[in-house]
């Protein structure tokens, strides 16, 4: 049966976030030197615009997690996660049923409850206030933030730098595990119409061996 699983706020923020972090790590490379794209001073430039609308995209989706109780959805849980990576590891290459059964009120598996609740409140934190010390002790004659006591850019630069590569880790393997629901656009279609076909895939198989006896 459909269900509305991604209500429109959520999926504006998602695919948002999806656009900035990706700007931000082309852009942030450039910076750091690794590709040639814009060009250092526009790479700067568009950086800093970016990271700034993802500063209000983050202030937004603090609110409606609040609001609408979503947070309780990232709640990480021991419940499934070793059949969950089990399945990734092992059952997926073998068609076996997705072990954990995805509902409105429970639409992330436990592996994606600790990987974006760690995403949430680790990586993501470590991004917005490291790259906000970066920011401010840059240029601490411009912004007027010369009391930061920050001994060097380093250590900043470093964390910012290491919270990228985990970020686009995170992406690459998110690409991946998009193509891996109850068909290979299932996910895709529901992150941009809002609407999923939540039957179990063990429901669909003992439907179909019934018809087909
Ligand atoms: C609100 C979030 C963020 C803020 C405020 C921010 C801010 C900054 C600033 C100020 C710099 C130094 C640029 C300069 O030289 O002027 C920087 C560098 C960089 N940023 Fe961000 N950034 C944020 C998010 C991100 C994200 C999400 C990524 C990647 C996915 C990223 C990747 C990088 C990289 C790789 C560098 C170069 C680091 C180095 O080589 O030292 N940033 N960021």
């Amino acid at each position: 049966m459909t269900h509305y699983v991604y209500r429109g706020f959520e999926r504006f923020w998602h695919w948002m976030q999806a656009a900035l972090v990706l700007f931000l790590a082309v852009t942030g490379f450039e910076i750091h030197g690794s590709i040639a794209f814009f060009g250092f001073e526009h790479a700067v430039r568009y950086h800093n615009t970016a990271a700034t609308a993802f500063l209000v995209l983050i202030a937004f989706a603090i609110f409606w997690h609040f609001t609408t109780g979503e947070w309780r959805q990232y709640l990480p849980t021991w419940t499934n996660l070793r059949p969950q990576a089990e399945y990734y590891l092992f059952g997926i290459f073998h068609d076996a049923p997705h072990p954990t059964r995805k509902t409105v009120l429970s639409k992330l598996n436990p592996l994606q409850r600790l990987v974006y609740a760690g995403l949430k409140v680790l990586v993501i934190p470590l991004m917005v206030v490291s790259g906000l010390v970066y920011m401010f002790y840059r240029y601490p004659q411009r912004h007027d933030v010369v009391a930061l006591n920050v001994n060097g850019l380093q250590t900043v630069a470093l964390l910012h730098t290491a919270g990228a590569f985990l970020l686009v880790s995170f992406f690459i393997a998110h690409l991946y595990l998009v193509t891996t629901g109850q068909t290979i656009t299932s996910n895709l279609k529901a992150m941009i119409t809002g609407y999923e076909d939540l039957t179990y895939d063990a429901e669909k198989k003992a439907a179909e061996a019934e018809t087909a006896a």
